[in-house]
């Protein structure tokens, strides 16, 4: 069945997301590697409504509807009457009114693209691009699809997720396309105080000494602090962070031999991810970018049923 909107993986399943990365492949061939549009959603508009930063998924989806013909609407919120009070719901149904095919949605409240599928009233299709730390359906896709080109059986992989689990959108969409694409083993590790309850992850085996929870795994993902969603009292000291937790080169060879070394960006440094490491032959970070541009045409034509 066809998806109308995409607000989190958690609902779909293996057939599902399957077919959503054999359709970015599929964009990828087509597309000649994006340098050829595709004319599948001439005409639609899709319109960026993006409430947080963002550079990654803001522009590849913007990338994504231009590659396939669509015309592309970037919201500027700092200059919209979202500054002069005006509510989500007046501002969804103003847009409405516009005649959009498409929104994607970015908000720093859980909920927001929900909230959004259910007030809607001209059909548009609703597209989450990372709501609070609930979910970020297209990072979940293109981390797996990268994972998947380098390993076409998953069943067979070991992976670790390190870093700040507890406000990681990023990792909730991962465990779930992960999961239910059925990896061997799924390690989450982090300081116990940026790990989520175990009932939360089931599944998953939570780690808290890095050393153990890379140990021959075949891909890493790391994460950022995410410190604009974190209380001042769990805010830890970043020397003695990256002393614990951060990805280096001594516990890189701790990992299995070509280890995939993951992180959705923005990369901080010497905080969770040495540069030699991030620039390394193991990284993997911008082939995640590139996919991500194709996991998004693949979700645009999707949910606007071409
Ligand atoms: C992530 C996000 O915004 O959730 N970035 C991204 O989309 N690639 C992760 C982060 O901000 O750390």
């Amino acid at each position: 069945m066809r998806l109308h909107h995409l607000i989190s993986l958690a609902n779909l399943d293996r057939d599902c997301i399957s077919r959503l990365l054999d359709r970015a492949e599929h964009m990828r061939v087509d597309s000649h590697h994006g340098t050829r549009r595709l004319d599948l959603l001439t005409g639609r508009t899709v319109l960026n409504l993006f409430f947080e930063p963002s550079t990654r998924t803001r522009t590849s989806f913007e990338l994504a509807a231009l590659r396939l013909g669509a015309n592309v609407v970037n919201f500027d919120i700092a200059r919209s009457s979202t500054n002069k009070g005006e509510t989500l719901l007046d501002t969804l149904h103003t847009l409405e009114a516009m005649h959009l095919d498409a929104i994607v949605v970015r908000h720093r409240e859980t909920g927001t693209p929900e909230f959004m599928v259910r007030h809607a009233m001209s059909g548009v299709s609703i597209v989450n691009a990372g709501d609070g730390n609930h979910a970020h359906p297209t990072q979940g896709l293109l981390d797996a699809l990268t994972i998947r080109q380098h390993h076409p059986d998953l069943a067979t992989l070991k992976v670790t997720i390190c870093g700040d689990i507890l406000h990681s959108r990023v990792a909730r969409s991962d465990i779930h396309a992960l999961t239910t694409l059925g990896v061997r083993e799924l390690r989450l590790c982090g300081p116990q105080s940026l790990l989520p309850a175990p009932t939360e992850v089931p599944g998953c085996i939570l780690v808290e000494d890095f050393d153990a929870a890379i140990e021959n795994v075949d891909v890493v993902i790391m994460l950022r602090l995410q410190k604009e969603r974190m209380a001042a009292t769990l805010l830890p000291d970043e020397a003695a962070y990256f002393e614990h937790f951060g990805l280096d080169t001594r516990r890189l060879s701790r990992a299995a031999p070509g280890c995939l070394v993951m992180h959705p960006g923005p990369i901080n440094r010497g905080i969770e991810i040495a540069p030699e490491v991030a620039d390394g032959a193991q990284s993997r970070i911008l082939e995640q970018v590139g996919n991500g541009v194709f996991v998004r045409m693949a979700v645009l034509a999707e949910v606007l049923g071409r």
